[in-house]
């Protein structure tokens, strides 16, 4: 394949979809395919098929549209008409009245000029809703490759790194650490062999960021893999994505045929000297995989559990070679900042903040979804303008972000700026994306709880204080939650968080108590006021001495 190929593949696929006056886009994402969007599919077609609109219309299934709370979802092209909530029915009367009669279904139709939608800026998920995942031309069409083709035949790949680094990308799995600055250590380390590696573990509790790109773009992951491996001397590339992600794996699996049969993965990769393979591996669905070290024993065929570090995986990774290890959203922002340039790329968000951030919205919230929006964007326009608030009669109480890891944003601070340094000095974190909305029916200790027996089960048990403390903190909260506990309870709850946080071995342990800590921080009202009432001494009169409840 040469550029030239590559070009004209993209002018016969826009050609090809030239031919159609329409395209139905409905989702087949795993939300979407879970409440039936394959009865959707068939039904439209059926209905096509009675119409004589067949070879007119064309049925596409496409990536995750965002308003998941609301799907199955269809999307009519060109004029981006968005239905939701479709039915069987519902799908004949879209073949029926909006393209044969010209008149919208006005009753599942969704607005799309409501803040959901016009507050979002679509990098990463700028494919979802308009190509076909499981078709490499779609991909092709809207300029995939294009990056990977000007990286390889017009970029050195030290220019690959300054273009990634200039750009202020972060690494968007949680910590945030400067892409292009990974990137720089990786390709200075001399050796025979290095590594690629797609941390596609997404373990959060309610976080589908990365499963959604994987399932509606696989190959913007393969291409921003692609360019890492060219940039810092990587021929071999590794996808760790969990077995519960079924469909994620599929597509990915069709992905790499595809471009291995295009040759845009494989060996000479545009005539150049650049060789580039992807496989990939499936975890068993441990949190701690997710961790870089854990996931790459993992990879390794060893039991997934942290090392220290140093030396971390840029140095000494898979196989003990140097290894690049980035979240599927991070290298889904590649292809863009060296299509479009780092500019472009740095002029969204904030200074130190670049780009956009992708957030699985869900909770006490109207709705719930998938956004992707500014860095910077304060919370209160997700919470308010794109969520809608909070359910009727109920008032805003706080949001979590960071799942585990994470902490909580009490409503005196809803306009903080999203981005990592606004919400680490709330004592919160950026984390991998999921955002969950609380109201005043939350209970605050409650939820502190359900993140720490989530890390009790998921610890692995290496490292003494994360072991045996993420069980007896997750012992205290459940003490406090029944009204069993004392202020002595409650202090050691604090002195055991710091502990636990200042001696764990990994990012599991070191970051469990986050949700305890910041809810004690700007909920600790709610603590004590379920702490059992110190008994005090009443001298009766009678000689029987009691005592009773303060
Ligand atoms: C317990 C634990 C779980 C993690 N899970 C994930 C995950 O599912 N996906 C991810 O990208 N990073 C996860 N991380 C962070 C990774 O270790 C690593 O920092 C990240 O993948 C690096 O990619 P980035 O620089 O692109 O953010 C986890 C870290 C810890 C401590
Ligand atoms: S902190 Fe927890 S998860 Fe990490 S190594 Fe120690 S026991 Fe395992």
């Amino acid at each position: 394949m040469t550029v030239e190929d590559l070009q004209e593949l993209a002018e016969q696929e826009q050609q090809r979809q030239q031919k159609f006056t329409h395209r139905i886009m409905y989702c087949a994402a795993a939300g979407c395919v879970s409440c039936g969007s394959q009865n959707i599919r068939d039904m439209i077609k059926k209905a096509l098929q009675e119409k004589d609109l067949a070879a007119h219309v064309e049925v596409v299934g496409t990536g995750c549209m965002g308003l998941c709370g609301e799907g199955p979802l269809v999307k009519i092209l060109p004029e981006e008409t968005l239905y939701q909530r479709v039915d069987e029915p519902t799908a004949r009367r879209i073949v029926e009245e909006h393209l044969v009669a010209g008149k919208k279904v006005e009753d599942h139709l969704v607005d799309t000029s409501h803040p959901f939608f016009t507050e979002q800026v679509k990098i990463v998920l700028e494919n979802c809703g308009r190509i076909d995942a499981e078709k490499i031309e779609e991909y092709i069409a809207v300029g995939g490759y294009d990056a990977l083709a000007k990286a390889v035949t017009e970029l050195q790949p030290a220019e690959v790194i300054e273009e990634v680094r200039k750009s202020g990308l972060r690494g968007r799995g949680g910590a945030g650490y400067p892409t292009g600055l990974k990137w720089g250590i990786v390709r200075k380390v001399a050796s025979d062999a290095k590594y690629v590696v797609c941390n596609a573990d997404e373990g959060d509790p309610g976080a589908f960021m990365d499963r959604s790109v994987l399932e509606g773009d696989p190959h913007r992951i393969l291409e921003g893999m692609a360019i890492a491996g060219y940039a810092v001397g990587a021929q071999q590339g590794y996808i760790y994505v969990r077995a519960e992600y079924p469909l994620a794996i599929d597509r990915l699996r069709t992905a790499i045929k595809q471009a291995e049969r295009l040759g845009l993965l494989g060996n000479r990769i545009f005539e150049s000297q650049f060789n580039f393979r992807i496989d990939l591996r499936i975890g068993a669905g441990a949190f701690v995989c997710g961790e870089e070290t854990a996931l790459i024993r993992s990879i390794e065929g060893r039991r997934g559990r942290p090392r220290p570090r140093p030396p971390y995986p840029s140095e000494k990774g898979l196989w003990g070679m140097p290894t690049l290890l980035n979240n599927v959203e991070t290298y889904a922002n590649i292809a863009p900042i060296i299509n479009r340039g780092f500019a472009w790329f740095s002029g969204i968000g904030t200074p130190k903040s670049s780009g956009t951030k992708v957030f699985a919205l869900a909770g006490e919230i109207r709705n719930t979804g998938l956004i992707e929006v500014p860095m910077g964007i304060p919370l209160r326009k997700i919470v308010f303008d794109m969520g809608g608030g909070t359910p009727e009669g109920t008032e805003f109480k706080a949001a979590q972000t960071g799942g585990p890891s994470g902490g909580c944003i009490p409503k005196e601070h809803v306009d903080v700026p999203v981005d990592y340094e606004s919400l680490n000095a709330l004592g919160s974190i950026m984390g991998s994306g999921g955002m969950i909305v609380m109201n005043s029916t939350s209970n605050m200790v409650d939820v502190a709880k359900y993140f720490m027996d989530f890390c009790r089960d998921e610890s692995c048990g290496k490292c003494v204080p994360c072991r045996v403390g993420t069980v007896h903190i997750h012992g205290l909260l459940d003490k406090i939650s029944q009204g069993k506990a004392t202020t002595d309870d409650l202090a050691l709850l604090e002195e055991l968080c710091v502990m636990v946080k200042e001696t764990s071995l990994c990012g599991l342990g070191q970051s469990a108590p986050n949700p305890v800590l910041s809810t004690l921080r700007f909920f600790r009202h709610e603590y004590d006021a379920l702490l059992k009432k110190p008994e005090v001494y009443v001298p009766s009169g009678d000689g029987h001495d009691t005592t009773s409840h303060a």
